[in-house]
């Protein structure tokens, strides 16, 4: 089988039904497919769950099925395979990797680290198993906050690789943090002047923002939040008219749970589009994932000594979500 490609890439009858054969091939392999919020509308939609970086996560550490089908980007996958590693967890192309955990090379991050012994180390999920195998606590943006709240105030600490959610989360908690210069390509590229434009033609709109956004866009949001808190927020919200600035695959859930509510995306600062997608997250499509779980490839696999490190910073992150009521 060739898989060369990072994906399966054998032809696929184009009479079929994906969504069918899909659904049929998930039943007889005991499958569950995870789709995190900025994937393609099509496979959201033929997605047993579908969440944040936080929800997938913990969705598989729970799953009773055998195989883990994460459409998602390479990160998660491992997490799943570190979370659980006796499962097959896929993704079905392995291209889909992450501008942000790439920022964050583990060899880089040691040095930061050792450099440092005082400190604790707090890692965004968006980050490679060798990276979270230095790591004292894992997070993700739906808990960064409350977690670094519950460390031990007398200690010092490191956060990595998002230097705009590390700023965020300095200033709302007023922990002093030494920060790793990464970010994600697709945060940083929202621009001020465009994002104002567009406020001017719809002035009544609620601004959304996901704190990997650099702070001149998060001064200007009604909301600054996670993906999952951002939908929230979107659902309850007494406006009508959302502008939203963080991947544009959430709109898709946004305007399935609010369907008499507008949701506009804030456009990239280069203007070539009107949204801003994440070029990794697309790269899964429904023909991949039909190949995936046909030919059960490509799987993700991670170093049994890294994972046996990895798992202890994402399992306190559980944990610590559990305990303050973030995640049941
Ligand atoms: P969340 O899913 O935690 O909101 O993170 C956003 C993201 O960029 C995932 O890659
Ligand atoms: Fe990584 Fe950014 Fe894509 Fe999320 S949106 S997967 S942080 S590159």
């Amino acid at each position: 089988m060739n898989v060369e490609k990072g994906y399966v890439d054998i032809p696929i009858d184009p009479a079929l039904d994906l969504r069918e054969e899909i659904t049929r091939l998930k039943r007889e392999r005991n499958a569950v497919i995870m789709a995190h919020y900025y994937q393609r509308e099509e496979i959201q939609q033929v997605a047993d769950h579908i969440g944040d970086s936080l929800a997938l996560a913990q969705l598989a550490a729970k799953t009773d099925a055998q195989v883990i089908v994460l459409c998602g980007v390479h990160f998660m996958g491992e997490t799943a395979k570190i979370l659980c590693p006796e499962k097959t967890v896929i993704v079905p192309d392995i291209n889909a990797g992450c501008s942000l955990a790439d920022s964050c090379p583990a060899d880089k991050f040691r040095e930061f680290v050792q450099a440092r012994p005082d400190h604790t180390v707090v890692s965004y999920v968006n980050t490679s198993a060798a990276v979270k195998a230095l790591t004292d606590v894992v997070v993700t943006s739906s808990n960064a906050r409350q977690i670094v709240e519950s460390l031990p105030a007398d200690k010092p600490i490191i956060f990595g690789p998002d230097r705009n959610l590390g700023n965020y989360i300095s200033a709302t908690t007023g922990r002093q943090m030494t920060i790793w210069d990464g970010a994600c390509h697709v945060h940083e590229q929202f621009s001020v002047e465009k994002l104002l434009q567009l406020h001017k033609q719809y002035p009544q709109a609620h601004i959304l923002v996901h704190p990997e956004c650099p702070k001149p866009i998060r001064l200007m949001a009604n909301m600054v939040g996670s993906t999952q808190a951002l939908l929230n927020y979107a659902v309850t919200a007494q406006a009508d008219t959302f502008i939203v600035c963080t991947e544009s695959g959430i709109l898709f859930q946004m305007q399935q749970k609010c369907p008499g509510k507008t949701f506009i995306p804030a456009p990239p600062e280069d203007g070539t589009c009107a949204c801003n997608e994440c070029n990794f997250m697309k790269l899964i499509t429904m023909g991949k994932l039909y190949n995936s779980l046909r030919y059960m490839a490509p799987e993700i696999t991670v170093d049994p000594e890294i994972a046996r490190q990895a798992v202890k910073p994402i399992e306190r992150m559980l944990e610590i979500s559990r305990q303050l009521g973030i995640i049941k």
